[in-house]
């Protein structure tokens, strides 16, 4: 396990998008695991700069998003995929059969955590992980009180959860109730994973995780377990 501590968040993109770079010149057919929210979105500009300079390709990757919102048209702006298109797919040579996220509109939505795990496994498992953190230390959309053994699966969103997404949505009866989430054991069978947090309202979360405390309670505790995670973590105070 690698604590980094970082001083901005421009820093915070900067580390994490050079373990992605790093990745790619080894293995320039990655399956990459990518996140949302606010963390990554400097990620992302940074990654996009070193493919303009010609340092990566994305050409033989295949990707896998996290997590989708449950019941919003996957074009509404606020969806995690308008969210990929916009900040990164559009500005990178990854073709749309390359990339994936789980389907919140599925017909039958049980069906397609049981296929999103599988199209996991029969790419031969992410390589390199990106993680978030909610607040709450939730992963993805695994909520307090997940089992760590969960796999894809429908989530309802807690309350604080929605208050905290509901700055993407006009308002927060917009917000979704559920979502479809990779699971917490999902996230462990990534090879390698990057948590990023910046900013004073991550602070009580990292040093949640960085107690080494394991519980359900707090879902991220359980990535104390994975083999080769990285926390890149840092605040203005
Ligand atoms: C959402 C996402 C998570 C993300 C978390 C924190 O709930 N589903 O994947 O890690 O928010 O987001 P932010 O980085 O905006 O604080």
């Amino acid at each position: 396990m690698k604590w980094i501590k970082v001083s901005s968040y421009e820093e915070m993109s900067k580390v994490a998008c050079s373990i992605f770079v790093k990745q790619l010149q080894h293995k320039s057919n990655s399956v990459l695991g990518f996140a949302t929210g606010g963390s990554p979105v400097g990620f992302y500009k940074e990654i996009v700069k070193s493919y303009q300079a010609g340092e990566i390709s994305f050409d033989h990757v295949r990707s896998f998003n996290l997590d989708e919102y449950i019941g919003i048209p996957s074009n509404s702006p606020a969806s995690y995929y308008s969210y990929m298109v916009e900040n990164f797919f559009q500005h990178v040579n990854i073709s749309k059969e390359n990339y994936h996220l789980p389907d919140g509109n599925a017909i039958d939505l049980k069906e397609e955590c049981v296929r999103y795990d599988k199209s996991i496994e029969e790419s031969g498992g992410i390589d390199l992980q990106l993680l978030g953190i909610g607040v709450n230390g939730h992963i993805a959309f695994n909520e307090p009180g997940t089992s760590f053994a969960s796999l894809t699966n429908i989530v309802n969103l807690t309350e604080s959860t929605r208050i905290e997404n509901a700055r993407y949505f006009e308002n927060i009866a917009d917000v979704p109730t559920q979502a479809i989430t990779m699971g917490i054991q999902s996230i462990m069978n990534t090879k390698k994973i990057v948590l990023t947090a910046f900013g004073d309202k991550k602070v009580a979360a990292i040093d949640q995780l960085y107690s080494g405390k394991i519980t359900e309670d707090y879902p991220a505790s359980q990535l104390l377990m994975h083999p080769n995670l990285t926390v890149i973590y840092g605040s203005e105070g």
